[in-house]
């Protein structure tokens, strides 16, 4: 029956005062059957290939950046993975003498040498994965290939680039580093996990030291259009149709035995809207993002990030604020900071919480088969011109499928103080009380 004498409650408001209604929610006491394990380097990195190396520090470590992947380490026994790609990824050539394929060897064997050398390895940084090709489905879009370039082309195409990169980066059934699959941009349109093997992707032997599969996600695109957007993010139905989507993609791989990840997301392409992205309440929405995605089958989800870019997650403030394409300094805080808190050790799984309310999501998080945590996130925008119209307030009754606990603990993620917090505010947030908000990223108070 139920031992824990310590309990953790996560509670998580954007608001605060007046127009209280109430919705009751019941939390099972043991793990539901199914409950995904979370990663603990579920929230991870991608970067932008282009300069990617400003975030690691090349004369000197950037130690903002380190301290970050620390606070994550802290928090949930990882540090975050990173993955170094995108776009720039299929532009990247030193020398445009050099024809794309040797170009791709050649890249290949700096990666493999650096991978090998003492600086590196005496970090304990190893290479996971070699990922050919980013988004291959857009390539008829963006003229990288033909209009008619499908599936089809793509297998043969992938596997002689394949062929020679193993090679290099000596990837085989038992080495460690294997091939990325997929990279795929997007949903379905006939490119998915199920019709790369139809066509044979996996069957060849460069094609079977692909371990995991990894597709792309925007809610949307910021190329044009404004930035009245952070509502809509946030909105729970949206968080669940833009996860969902995949579900069916999360579950073929599975069946054919891979990892399936997120191997690049953010709010909207395009690098993020001004006054969406990087925001509080995009905190919000992350921490209901990332449990979401895990709900239908994702192992890690790579939040994109590059130099400039509006959405990033975690970036050296001083020096890179006048490169936000906004034009508006880097806004603290970094929702990285939210990573669903586990045990650092013991395996920990999560199931979302019903909650009759189509703008509060609820989930817990379980460790030896009892429920340990749980997080209630209440994603109703309030913004600056609402003043008309009261703060809302919601009362979440609690309630247990058998007994409860004896004692819990309560963590609020407060923005602003008590009466002048807004969802768009781009500083403010408090975490129990404590700060990330600071120069060198490290948690205060
Ligand atoms: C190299 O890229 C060009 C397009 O820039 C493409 O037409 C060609 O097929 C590519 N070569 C290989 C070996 O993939
Ligand atoms: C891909 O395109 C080629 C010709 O452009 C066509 O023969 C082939 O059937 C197409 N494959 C798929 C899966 O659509
Ligand atoms: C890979 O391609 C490079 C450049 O085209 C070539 O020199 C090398 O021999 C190839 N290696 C393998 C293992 O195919
Ligand atoms: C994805 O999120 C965007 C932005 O909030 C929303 O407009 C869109 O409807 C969502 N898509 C789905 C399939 O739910």
């Amino acid at each position: 029956m139920f031992s824990l004498t310590r309990w953790t409650l996560l509670a998580i408001t954007t608001a605060f005062l007046s127009a209280v209604t109430a919705v009751d929610v019941i939390i099972p006491l043991n793990t539901p059957a199914n409950a995904p394990l979370l990663s603990k380097s579920l929230v991870s990195i991608s970067i932008e290939q282009d300069r990617w190396t400003d975030w690691a520090g090349i004369k000197s470590r950037n130690q903002f950046f380190y301290n970050t992947f620390d606070n994550l380490r802290a928090l949930a026994g990882s540090p975050p993975h990173v993955r170094v790609g995108a776009n720039s990824e299929d532009r990247t050539n030193f020398d445009p003498a050099i024809k794309n394929f040797t170009a791709a060897y050649l890249m290949t064997q700096s990666i493999a040498k650096a991978f090998r050398s003492p600086a590196v390895k005496n970090k304990g940084i190893v290479l996971d994965f070699v990922e050919i090709g980013n988004e291959p489905n857009l390539y008829a879009l963006n003229g990288l290939r033909g209009l008619k370039h499908n599936v089809s082309d793509y297998v043969p195409d992938w596997t002689a680039f394949a062929s020679n990169i193993s090679g290099v980066a000596g990837i085989t059934l038992t080495s460690h580093t294997k091939f990325l699959g997929g990279s795929l941009g997007g949903g379905r349109h006939g490119w998915n996990p199920r019709s790369l093997a139809d066509k044979g992707l996996f069957d060849t032997s460069e094609g079977k030291p692909i371990s995991t599969i990894s597709q792309h996600r925007y809610s949307g695109s910021f190329c044009s259009g404004d930035g009245a957007l952070l509502q809509s993010l946030m909105t729970k139905a949206h968080i669940r149709g833009n996860t969902t989507i995949f579900a069916p993609d999360a579950a073929d791989a599975k069946a054919m035995g891979f990892r399936y990840v997120l191997g690049e997301t953010n709010s909207l392409s395009c690098h993020g809207a001004p006054g969406g992205s990087s925001r509080a309440g995009a905190a919000l929405r992350a921490i209901d993002y990332v449990l979401s995605a895990v709900k239908i089958g994702v192992q890690q989800v790579f939040f994109h990030d590059g130099i400039g870019y509006k959405y990033n997650l975690l970036l050296k403030v001083s020096e890179d604020a006048a490169l936000q394409e906004d034009a508006t300094p880097f806004p603290s805080p970094q929702p990285a900071h939210v990573h669903p808190q586990s045990n650092r050790k013991r395996p920990t799984s999560v199931s979302e919480i019903t909650v009759s309310h189509p703008k509060i999501s609820g989930w817990g998080s379980y460790e030896n088969g009892k429920l340990k945590r749980a997080v209630y996130a209440h994603l109703r925008a309030y913004l600056p011109g609402s003043e008309s119209t009261a703060r809302p307030v919601e009362h979440v009754g609690l309630g247990f499928d058998e007994g409860g606990p004896k004692e819990m603990i309560v963590k609020r993620l407060a923005i602003g103080s008590n009466a002048n917090g807004y969802a768009d505010d781009k500083s403010g947030v408090t975490w129990g009380g404590q700060t990330y908000e600071t120069p060198d990223g490290r948690v205060a108070g």
